[in-house]
């Protein structure tokens, strides 16, 4: 299996991603869970990646907490989608596995130290801070990466934070920059790609008919999240933005795009946290991403219930 880590800050969706890769111990094994500040405070975070690993059964799972807020901005959070506690819908149990003492940064830079080099992915699902600021303090860690495969950004489908930019790259500009920057390979989950991985009636049915707790609880975090986006972009059931992350790791040709440079817009005030995508290789500026376009959708969805499935 692949060795990785999960950097997030559940987040229904984060949640869904983290259950995926829990359920799938012959693709992935997953070495720890790192939060970090972003849909809500870190304090929920970590609390909610407790939760949902206890949901999964796995207490097992070392989690450590991360940075609490971005290294040049004060944090955005997003309750308006993901309700107060980051997690609304399910009613899930407070939590009794611990946290780790360690912090999520050092935990970064002393797994890649001490696992073979390019043997350790790194799977972020919300603001980069906590990669960003592994890489800074220890820049020989870049060269040990094999993959980052993380869900941020915009290519067609340009921004549902601002009308520019998406929300875990907009939280965290200058942490992005870095990251796009560390020479490390990329896979990049955009938009594009999530706002085509959408839970329509049927498909959240059919997570209820598992008839688990895994699966109700899916239903509920779906439901919830569907909420927002029927409103607000009239789309047919939530886009399950992070999931595409683990989902990729499981099954890649599931996803198609494009290996092209990105870069992050840290200036503007307009435009912050674009991410500048060069689909059409206008420029020549050095290609440092696969940025993802298309899903086949039913296959993810497939691929989805049958892994909650086995929980
Ligand atoms: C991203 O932002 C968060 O709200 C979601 O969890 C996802 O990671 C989508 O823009
Ligand atoms: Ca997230």
């Amino acid at each position: 299996p692949k060795k990785i880590i999960i950097d997030t800050d559940p987040g229904q969706d984060d949640a869904v991603a983290i259950l995926l890769a829990l359920a799938s111990p012959e693709e992935i094994e997953v070495l720890g869970i790192t939060s970090v500040a972003g849909n809500v405070p870190l304090a929920l975070t970590t609390l909610n990646a407790r939760k949902v690993c206890e949901l999964a059964g796995k207490p097992d799972t070392p989690i450590y907490a991360g940075c609490d807020r971005p290294l040049a901005h004060t944090l955005v959070t997003a309750e308006h989608v993901h309700g107060k506690t980051g997690l609304d819908g399910p009613d899930l149990p407070d939590p009794t596995m611990p946290v780790q003492d360690q912090h999520a940064v050092d935990f970064i830079i002393d797994t890649l130290r001490a696992q073979p080099p390019g043997t350790v992915t790194l799977c972020p699902l919300g603001p980069l801070t906590n990669i960003a600021t592994a890489l800074q303090k220890a820049p020989d860690i870049a060269a040990r990466i094999r993959e980052i495969v993380l869900m941020g950004g915009a290519y067609f489908e340009v921004g549902n934070i601002t009308p520019a930019a998406e929300f875990n790259i907009y939280v965290d500009p200058e942490a992005a920059d870095i990251v796009f920057k560390c020479g490390a390979p990329i896979v990049v989950m955009p938009l594009d790609v999530t706002h085509k991985a959408l839970v329509t009636t049927a498909r959240n049915e059919a997570f209820r008919a598992l008839g688990t707790d895994v699966g109700y609880a899916v239903a509920q975090m779906t439901d919830f999240f569907e909420r927002f986006d029927k409103e607000k972009y009239g789309s047919d059931g939530a886009p399950l933005h992070d999931p595409c992350v683990t989902a990729y790791l499981i099954q890649p040709d599931l996803f198609t795009g494009r290996f092209v440079n990105v870069e992050i817009e840290t200036q503007s005030d307009l435009t912050r946290g674009m991410t500048v995508a060069d689909w059409w290789h206008v420029t020549d500026r050095p290609r440092n991403a696969t940025f993802m376009g298309d899903i086949d959708a039913d296959g993810f969805f497939t691929l989805l219930t049958e892994r909650l499935a086995r929980l």
